[in-house]
């Protein structure tokens, strides 16, 4: 079978940024097969030439990790075509032109995902196609059921791959290496020893001039409903029988089906924004100043909810999800706090003050892992002393969008997302943005550079 690649959206700024360096990333690694045609569809009117230019510079700003010839070799075997994606006969001519069975990725605003999917079901795609879509994976459940719908119309689920470039971090497939393939976590890894979880993606980085989209999501929409969700889902599920998409999708489904909204919408959500200030040095302005913001959306840059997962292994347990932008320190980690020993047989003084319980981090770039303990301390044996056990993971070999591309051009989907997970999501999801939009939870505001408001 010879395989295409045809990029819907093929010079939008995802293209640029992700798609077209993690392919790179492929040809270098020598992964990406030479058999493979390369099209991008645009509403540019660019010829082959005029696209590999631009797709070079891109290349040299967001992949200069990746050898110059390796991004030379990548850049001459795409072709490009002008088109609308919404058009039935301008796919027909894109697929027509890249020939062979294609992996059809849809790199493009969400509002559009529906008339391109609905367009392409009057095209019709071969036997053996995969279409894999961005995220968000529409703006609320009845969106996302929409899309579903065309999708199955027009290929089976095990050939749609919902993008959720977390899934391909290297610390989030460690929680399944540490949870699954070590005996001593499973027997720990529930509510009669864990506390609490915290998930928090905690960006340094503004808006960068995305406020066209980011402006109309929020970081609800943006974070919270498919990346935190998602490893809230890895970290919660129950033992998969193998590490297939089916058994991973089904083990995350339950997680998922299993979590309960928040029920208390002001102790149980955040809802934020940022203001002025510094952050590395760098002076961000007030959110609602940044070009193409409108201050009347409303439109949170923080978005922080509080979930239980209703069964029998998490009962009870608080899983915090948290994420910003323009905060003052990049943090990006799940925390598992374990629960305080039944009995402390130390006796807390001034030289060994109270314990903390047993902590257990796993770190996102820096990839690691932490595990802080009590130990008996260096001077005095009968003192305590918070130590930490560290492990360092080096650098990935492929970025997540590298990862991710692998496994769609291989055809495996164990990095998507689901159909009845995408929905689940928007299920959880859902009353926190009717809340939030009804002005339940006032919005809080936080300096740019700040550790987010103040609770
Ligand atoms: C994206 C969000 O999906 O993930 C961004 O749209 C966010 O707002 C990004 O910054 C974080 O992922 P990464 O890989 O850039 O750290």
């Amino acid at each position: 079978m010879t395989r295409s690649f045809v990029v819907l959206g093929g010079t939008g700024d995802l293209t640029g940024r992700l798609l077209l360096p993690g392919l790179a990333e492929l040809v270098d690694a020598g992964i990406l097969d030479d058999g493979v045609r390369l099209l991008a569809l645009s509403r540019e009117d660019w010829s082959d030439e005029e696209y590999r230019s631009w797709a070079r510079d891109r290349l040299a700003e967001h992949a200069a990790h990746v050898p110059e010839p390796a991004r030379e070799r990548l850049v001459g075997r795409f072709g490009h075509r002008h088109g609308d994606v919404t058009v039935a006969a301008d796919l027909r001519a894109g697929l027509e032109r890249a020939g062979g069975t294609p992996v059809v990725y849809l790199a493009l605003p969400n509002t559009v995902f529906l008339p391109t999917l609905e367009a392409l079901t009057e095209v019709g795609l071969p036997e053996g196609a995969v279409v894999a879509v961005e995220k968000p994976f529409g703006r609320d459940l009845a969106d996302a059921q929409r899309l579903n719908a065309v999708l199955h119309r027009l290929v089976p689920e095990e050939q749609v791959f919902r993008t959720d470039h977390f899934l391909a971090m290297q610390t989030v497939l460690n929680i399944l290496g540490l949870r699954f393939a070590n005996r001593m976590f499973e027997p720990v890894w529930n509510a009669q020893h864990v506390e609490r979880v915290d998930i928090v993606f905690d960006e340094t980085l503004g808006l960068e001039g995305r406020a066209g989209y980011y402006d109309t999501a929020g970081a609800l929409r943006d974070m919270l409903q498919n990346h935190l969700l998602q490893m809230l889902a890895v970290v919660a599920m129950e033992p998969p029988a193998a590490l297939d998409a089916r058994s991973l999708a089904a083990r995350k489904a339950d997680v998922l089906r299993a979590v309960r909204s928040p029920e208390d919408m002001r102790r149980d959500t955040v809802r934020a924004r940022y203001t002025a200030g510094r952050v590395g040095g760098r002076e961000l302005p007030d959110y609602t100043a940044e070009d193409g913001v409108q201050a009347d959306r409303g439109t949170e840059t923080y978005a922080e909810y509080t979930v239980t997962i209703e069964n029998w292994r998490w009962a009870g347990v608080p899983f915090r999800l948290r994420s910003g932008k323009a905060l003052g320190a990049d943090r990006h980690e799940i925390a598992l706090r374990f629960r305080p020993v039944p009995h402390l047989a130390f006796q807390p003084d001034e030289e060994s003050p109270a314990t903390e319980p047993d902590v257990l981090r796993l770190r996102l770039d820096p990839d690691g892992i932490d595990l802080d303990l009590n130990l008996n301390g260096a001077g005095d044996p009968f003192d305590l002393e918070r130590r930490s056990l560290q492990v360092e993971l080096p650098p990935a070999r492929l970025s997540a969008y590298g990862l991710l591309l692998a496994e769609l051009l291989a055809g495996e989907a164990a990095l998507s997302i689901s159909d009845v997970e995408a929905e689940e999501s928007w299920r959880i999801v859902e009353p926190i943005l009717a809340a939030w939009a009804a002005g339940e939870v006032p919005l809080q505001e936080y300096p740019a550079g700040s550790d987010g408001p103040a609770r």
